[in-house]
């Protein structure tokens, strides 16, 4: 049994895949090349949202953002430490401070109350500007969008949509990448729509920002490529890259329903998984469970392993209390749900190719 299967994924499209790798050996335009514009199209349209701009990695697509608004030294970007880094370290990278926000031991996402009690509270310091939140659509559920959206007007703040995990997944029927001032997803392998290297893009309706963000993406230049107008980065998606994505949104919304057959059938007999809130679509890019502490967490990953079923952990560390953060003086218990999800989650097999034979196994084993 394979955590992640992405072999049976390539045999599907590994035809059209290779028609399309052998068209860019023969045109050339490995950068940029035409794929990379028919890709940003087809995703724009598939959001429903104006512009979808490809970027290098879904760490470039929350940064670009945060560099359009020019966030750095003395800045506050609201987050949570129950996330992949990336979310954390890009507001690091630009010498603003994350100001972490505890996560909902329902959904793992932000929660919003305590969200709007940080950002008074940061006001009321007066040490920080507050500028932006980024909050995180965990393991392919999104965040609560409408209270968030409230709360970034009511403080004037940005909203950067962390979709990394939540590509395909919508609210109510609109899509993730249409939440926020901007959306930024991550094609890496593993994700629900994942490339075969690094990837990934960034979303928005507002066209005088697509401008910018475009300009970042390509070392701040606009008409004139040796003539920088703004500090950028190279963080452009290579034309292989693009392929790679534009066949595999062809599977992609089966894709979706057969990850959602999946989750239906571990959640008919699991009762210990995130939840899903009413009129929410995920993109079950991870399904995770929790144990009652890290003992029966450890206990069950033995068991699985045992029995040859693969299982990860994400997230082992919250950012809070990760060394590489600790110039920002988090202390142990200053996040105490996150700190408890750290200890007691695990996350099963979960690809759109797991057999039901497979997914019984797993139940089985966990009901041991
Ligand atoms: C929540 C989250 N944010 C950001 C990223 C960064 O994406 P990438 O690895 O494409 O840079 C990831 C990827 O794992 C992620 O899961």
């Amino acid at each position: 049994m394979e955590f992640l299967d992405l072999k049976t994924q390539q045999n599907r499209i590994r035809k059209p895949l290779e028609k399309r790798f052998s068209a860019i050996l023969d045109h050339g335009g490995y950068i940029m090349g035409p794929e990379v514009y028919e890709l940003e199209e087809k995703l724009a349209d598939y959001c429903g949202v104006k512009h979808a701009i490809s970027c290098s990695s879904g760490t470039d697509a929350l940064l670009i953002p945060l560099m359009a608004w020019g966030i750095g030294p003395g800045d506050a970007v609201f987050t949570t430490p129950f996330t992949y880094v990336a979310t954390a370290e890009v507001i690091a990278l630009l010498g603003a401070t994350p100001v972490f926000v505890d996560v909902y031991e329902s959904t793992f996402n932000i929660d919003c109350e305590k969200l709007e009690l940080t950002i008074k509270n940061t006001i009321s310091e007066g040490k920080l500007r507050p500028k932006a939140i980024i909050p995180v659509d965990l393991f392919g559920v999104p965040a609560r969008y409408r209270l968030i959206e409230d709360i970034a007007k009511k403080y004037d703040l940005k909203v950067v949509e962390d979709a990394a995990q939540s590509f395909g997944a919508s609210i109510r029927n609109q899509k993730v990448g249409t939440f926020g001032d901007v959306a930024a997803t991550s094609f890496y392998p593993a994700k629900p729509l994942g490339c075969y290297g690094d990837g990934g893009a960034i979303f928005t309706n507002n066209d005088d920002l697509a401008e910018i963000l475009k300009a970042i993406r390509i070392h701040g230049t606009t008409s004139d490529k040796y003539n920088s107008e703004i500090i950028g980065l190279n963080g452009r998606l290579d034309s292989m890259q693009a392929a790679v994505l534009l066949e595999k949104l062809t599977i992609f919304d089966e894709e979706l329903d057969l990850r959602q057959k999946i989750n239906n059938q571990y959640r008919s007999r699991l009762n210990n998984c995130q939840y899903i809130p009413n009129d929410y679509i995920s993109s079950h890019a991870l399904f995770s469970i929790f144990l009652d502490s890290e003992e029966e967490r450890n206990k069950t990953i033995d068991k699985l392993k045992e029995n040859s079923i693969p299982v990860v952990v994400y997230y082992k560390y919250p950012i809070h209390l990760m060394q590489g953060f600790a110039y920002l003086d988090y202390q142990e218990g200053d996040f105490a749900i996150s700190e408890k999800l750290s200890k007691n989650i695990l996350s099963l097999p979960m690809h759109p190719y797991l057999s039901s034979e497979d997914i019984k196994l797993v139940l089985k084993i966990l009901e041991k």
